[in-house]
């Protein structure tokens, strides 16, 4: 069978913006800007975003494009038992990350939905909590299926689902090209819609003025580089997968320089509207900006329909910004489903349709329970232990994988002759030694933390149960898919570089 292709290498470039792209950049950058000195995080964010986003981004289209392979197939094509890193990645992504994923972008079409009338009443606080989540007081008491989102769930999934299943040409690649130019005039509208409003300059300064004291400590940093790693989809797999479907004469380095750029660039841009709307905030209520926001979801579901309620016309304003949440959070939802099916196929060779029916149905029902009245504390534990544990860990293996466990120049020297940006030798030093080990160092800090107090005030038995158990169980399950032997001959091929 031959392998899916772009149509053309703008396509490529739109998915892999669209991926990166997603509710990371909107809310969870600007929160981390609000909270850790405005304009001094930007610091910490860009070094993270050259030291170590732009060289595994490079890294990871670097092994998809040479290989030929999304990542179990691309990385048995490096050491055949190191498949278990791709099978890692992309299930941990598909039965974790995607099923709470989706859930938040089913809270945003609701949300979406009740900006025309400002559903959420007087008080969002209450109604985001008490009203719309229901939260229970524990993850073990999973409570009731809240109807409202388990109704936009299924419209999610059913959008994922039509997109996959038309493939990479006529699904994934026309859906970026429509979704990618409506995010960005959607999102310069509210920029500029959200810098007339009256306080927004306060916002801006607060943006843009750094606070120094604040990165000075540690977890800032290590807040930089999760960022980057979460925001860049790196070592999800989507990455390499989509670089697999690239023809040979790919300008590979440079599509990687301009996805770091066109994603972060939109994070700057859009972190304007969130700071005109904190800034009008707080000059309508006479409070500091400092307290305007107090929970990172609050920012998105508390903060800004109480914004919207105050402003004229802020039905349309909101209806907008949430609009601009779900196309951007599809477009990323999309590019998790595809890595994983991708590694299906290249090893198994099931019919592409068929196994999108089947993941569609099994992604569904797993997402169900992040649908219930604990849905928000199972999805703050799972999302907390496999963005830290899973993410950085694959992201530390790639790096010791590629940097000494193959040759690295193989792949620089094939990238090299295929691009118009050149790679040196400073790129073999950050994937050898530097990345791997501002990883170790991120991932100690993390686990020094997590031993010391249980993150988010959980109890232990619930971090274990739901968050220490998932990392593991996936893991599990990746060994077992490695442990299967191949129905097709695609490992049996080398890479496109002479070794
Ligand atoms: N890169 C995607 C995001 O930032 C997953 O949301």
């Amino acid at each position: 069978m031959k392998r899916e292709q772009w149509k053309s290498q703008m396509g490529f470039l739109l998915a892999a913006v669209g991926s990166a792209i997603g509710l990371g950049n909107i809310w969870r950058f600007s929160y981390m800007a609000y909270t850790y000195g405005g304009g001094a995080f930007l610091i910490p964010y860009i070094t993270a975003l050259f030291t170590a986003g732009i060289p595994l981004l490079i890294l990871e289209f670097g092994i998809g494009h040479e290989r030929i392979g999304s990542a179990p197939l691309a990385y048995a094509k490096i050491r055949k038992n190191w498949e278990w890193l791709g099978w890692w990645a992309v299930t941990f992504v598909m039965f974790g990350i995607v099923l709470y994923y989706v859930v938040i972008i089913a809270w945003c079409l609701n949300f979406f939905i009740l900006s025309f009338n400002l559903g959420w009443g007087q008080d969002p606080n209450s109604f985001f909590f008490k009203e719309f989540l229901a939260v229970s007081d524990s993850p073990a008491h999973i409570g009731q299926i809240r109807t409202p989102i388990f109704l936009a769930l299924i419209f999610i999934w059913f959008m994922n689902w039509m997109i996959v299943y038309r493939g990479v040409q006529k699904g994934i690649e026309l859906a970026n090209k429509i979704f990618m130019p409506l995010l960005f005039i959607l999102t310069a509208v509210l920029v500029f819609w959200a810098l007339s409003l009256d306080g927004a300059m306060e916002g801006i300064r607060a943006y843009l003025t750094p606070d120094f004291e604040k990165i000075s400590k540690p977890k800032v940093w290590i807040d930089a580089y999760s960022q980057i790693f979460f925001t860049l989809s790196l070592g999800f797999g989507i990455m390499i997968a989509y670089s697999s479907y690239l023809p040979e004469k790919s300008n590979i380095t440079r599509n990687a320089f301009l996805t770091a750029f066109i994603n972060s660039g939109y994070s700057l841009f859009a972190g304007f509207a969130v700071f005109s709307v904190l800034g009008f905030m707080a000059h309508s209520q006479g409070k500091p900006l400092a307290d305007v926001v107090s929970q990172s979801i609050g920012l998105a579901f508390v903060a800004y329909p109480k914004a919207v309620s105050m402003m004229p016309g802020g039905n349309l304003f909101g209806a907008i910004f949430f609009l601009c949440l779900v196309v951007a959070g599809i477009s990323s939802s999309i590019s998790i489903i595809e890595a994983f099916t991708s590694a299906i196929v290249d090893k198994f060779g099931i019919n592409r349709k068929k196994l999108i029916n089947i993941i569609t149905v099994l992604g569904f029902l797993g997402s169900v329970v992040f649908t219930t009245q604990a849905g928000l504390l199972w999805l703050d534990i799972v999302d907390h232990f496999l963005t830290h544990y899973g993410l950085v860990v694959v992201g530390i293996f790639e790096c010791i994988l590629v940097g000494w466990f193959f040759r690295i120049e193989v792949i620089r020297k094939h990238l090299n002759r295929i691009s118009s940006i050149k790679l040196g030798g400073w790129w073999d030093f950050l994937i050898k030694y530097f990345v791997p080990i501002v990883l170790v160092i991120i991932l100690v800090g993390d686990l020094k933390n997590e031993i010391q107090k249980p993150y988010g005030g959980y109890t232990w038995t619930s971090l274990i149960l739901i968050g220490r158990d998932w990392v593991l169980l996936t893991l599990i399950a990746a060994f077992f898919l490695a442990s299967r032997p191949w129905k097709t001959e695609h490992h049996k091929s080398g890479g496109r570089a002479k070794e």
